[in-house]
């Protein structure tokens, strides 16, 4: 059976840090030492749950920091007199860099993760980083962990993992809005709501699967499905007018990556605008 280091403290376990406890109870992980702690002692199904760090038990091996990054000079110091040189800091937090989390957690080993909400059905896309040295044996343990969780890979610098999780991390939302308004559109058609929402979410789901599993690119993929004056080639026509959808998503990319420089520059001290 997979183990997270034991203990592993989810400090903070809202909707990232259930939908990681959700994937790794799928995956048959064995979450029995693990520790959940959130403010309103909420239970988090399948793992013990706490309100506070006091109430924790053992000390940590592992802490996987799952509260928001503005509450990380709240917490830090909490954590701080757990925190050893064999302890583990997984840190959640979109955009806190790593020299951030070693200024407050200096003698621990730092890993930066960032996951995206699919890993609460081992779909997800986890990237990696570590801006130090890590033991062989802890890297393979936390590789195995996170790909249990979907497609988990280690960036190879904190700028390739803020690239991937600008991309990763909110694209799940982007997604559900783009299957909302097919439904939407659905609805215009005629259909019933839930029915025209099932459509959408099978149309990309499906999608996503056979580009998944074939390889081909998806100019490929919309050639197979629009033929030449069809009615496929005729929606394109719009979709791809001026390049707007492209440029949309764009600009939406760039601003998440904006606020996250935005967060990093709070967690170095500096003032923002
Ligand atoms: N959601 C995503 O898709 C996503 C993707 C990538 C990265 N992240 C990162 O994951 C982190 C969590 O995001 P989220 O969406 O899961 O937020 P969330 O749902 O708001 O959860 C935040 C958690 O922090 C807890 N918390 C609040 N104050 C605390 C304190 N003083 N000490 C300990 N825990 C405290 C909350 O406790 P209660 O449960 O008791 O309220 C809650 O469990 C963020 O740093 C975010 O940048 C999220």
């Amino acid at each position: 059976m997979m183990q997270l280091p034991v203990p592993t403290w989810f400090v903070g376990c809202g909707n990232m840090g259930q939908a990681m406890v959700e994937g790794w109870r799928l995956a048959g992980v064995d979450l029995s030492s693990a520790v959940a702690i959130r403010p309103s002692n909420v239970p988090v199904p399948g793992i013990r749950t706490v309100g506070s760090i006091k109430e924790a038990g053992a000390p940590p091996r592992m802490i996987i920091l799952g509260f928001k990054p503005q509450k990380l000079d709240e917490v830090a110091p909490e954590l701080l007199p757990w925190i050893t040189s064999k302890t583990i800091v997984v840190s959640l937090l979109a955009g806190v860099e790593t020299a951030s989390l070693k200024a407050r957690f200096p003698k621990a080993t730092v890993i930066r993760a960032i996951p995206n909400l699919p890993v609460s059905v081992r779909r997800g896309v986890v990237a990696l980083f570590t801006g130090g040295e890590i033991e062989e044996g802890l890297r393979k343990q936390l590789s195995e962990a996170f790909a249990a969780l979907g497609f988990a890979m280690w960036a190879e610098t904190e700028n390739s993992l803020a690239a991937i999780g600008s991309v990763a991390g909110p694209g799940p939302a982007y997604v559900a809005r783009f299957i909302a308004a097919l439904a939407d559109a659905g609805v215009e058609q005629g259909l019933p709501k839930a029915l025209a929402s099932s459509i959408a979410v099978e149309t990309v789901l499906g999608t996503a699967w056979r580009a998944a599993s074939s390889g081909e690119t998806m100019d490929d993929l919309a050639r197979r499905v629009a033929s030449p004056r069809g009615t496929t080639e005729a929606g394109l026509a719009v979709l791809d007018r001026e390049d707007a959808f492209r440029q949309l998503i764009g600009a939406t990319i760039n601003a998440a990556r904006r606020r996250g420089a935005e967060l990093a520059a709070e967690a170095r001290g500096e003032q923002v605008a």
